[in-house]
């Protein structure tokens, strides 16, 4: 399938992309909330191990962690030019002519690099508004790293400077919710956070008419975390209470979720989120998602330090995580499918 981003600028919705009118934004929407919002949280002294300050961001992310299961981080310690760095060399593999993107156009899931269309969490024959890369992003490997595209000429030195940055960060949250779970500050080290780091660019085109079409259909996260760089259009909403809540964009801020792995270790005490993106009449907006996960063959199910009496039982089974990315990939994205799967 073409992408978007080879076409001539759209001036109404192609039929194909016009969804179902109980799939579109303004029924599912009952409008944003200007009183709610997911918190922003400052991580500035996170790093002083023991200090009563950190012991205060932690409680900070915990209790955002089970209020909204996303939040916004700021002073995360990423460089503004490391992320700008990556953003443009990512707008600017998008704005390369056809003939340049087409020895990477692939809808093979084994590449560690490939650009596709419209369908990422596609179930239904429905199609978004998007143009995507999926992208193996850490570790950084020669394997990886021969598959990255050359052009434009700072990609794979600003991807390898991001990808690393925002590892870092995301170990660094990981520290931050164990220590606020009472849990080890390492319990998420190691195999739970160190499989091969999935990077999706998700690209979206103005849209002429943003209320017949989704950029993504509402999903949750199958891994660990998220950490997520929406720039400054905004277009990222999560729902909360019945409603969904635009994530504004913040300056130089990144989003974080949480994914379903971490809901079953933590046995239902933080929720992974299901969120959406929606599409916009007058930008293109371009979000850089990083995907943290478990190695394949890591043994998942809620800790047993989490199996007590504020969550009661044991909500879930013990699995490997393989077999919970080939029933999330089989079933419908629908949060509830993919869990009770594993309950
Ligand atoms: C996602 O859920 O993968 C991305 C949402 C966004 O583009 O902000
Ligand atoms: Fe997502």
């Amino acid at each position: 399938m073409e992408l978007l981003s080879d076409c001539p600028a759209h001036t109404s919705v192609p039929d194909k992309y016009v969804l179902p009118p109980e799939k579109r934004p303004s029924v599912l929407d009952d409008g944003p909330s200007s009183h709610v919002v997911p918190p922003v949280i400052d991580l500035h002294g996170a790093a002083v191990s023991d200090g009563r300050r950190r012991h205060l961001i932690a409680a900070e992310i915990i209790k955002a962690s089970k209020e909204f299961g996303i939040f916004q981080v700021v002073n995360h310690g990423v460089s503004e030019d490391v992320v700008q760095g990556f953003r443009e060399a990512a707008a600017g593999f998008f704005a390369m002519p056809a003939a340049e993107k087409l020895p990477y156009r692939s809808d093979d899931l084994s590449k560690h690099f490939r650009v596709s269309s419209s369908t990422p969490y596609d179930r239904n024959g429905d199609r978004y508004w998007l143009d995507y890369l999926k992208i193996t992003c850490h570790p950084v490997t020669d394997e990886h790293v021969r598959e990255w595209p050359d052009k434009p000429g700072s990609f794979r030195g600003a991807l390898a400077e991001y990808s690393a940055a925002v590892h870092e960060l995301a170990q660094t949250l990981l520290r931050l919710i164990a220590e606020g779970l009472g849990l080890d500050d390492g319990f998420f080290a190691g195999d739970l956070s160190s499989g091969n780091t999935q990077m999706n660019v998700n690209y979206y085109p103005p849209c002429p008419d943003p209320s017949l079409t989704l950029g993504l259909l509402p999903h949750c996260d199958r891994h660990l975390i998220t950490v997520l760089s929406q720039g400054d259009v905004a277009g990222l909403q999560a729902r909360h209470g019945g409603r969904w809540l635009l994530v504004r964009p913040v300056p130089g801020a990144f989003v974080v979720n949480l994914g379903h792995q971490m809901e079953i270790i933590t046995n239902g005490l933080l929720a992974s989120v299901e969120h959406r993106a929606v599409t916009k009449a007058d930008a293109a907006r371009l979000s850089v998602v990083t995907l943290v996960m478990p190695k394949m063959e890591c043994r998942i199910g809620p800790a047993p330090e989490m199996v007590n009496e504020s969550t009661g039982p044991a909500r879930f089974r013990e699995f490997e995580f393989s077999e919970f990315i080939k029933a999330y990939s089989a079933a419908a994205a629908s949060r509830e499918d993919v869990l009770d799967y594993f309950r």
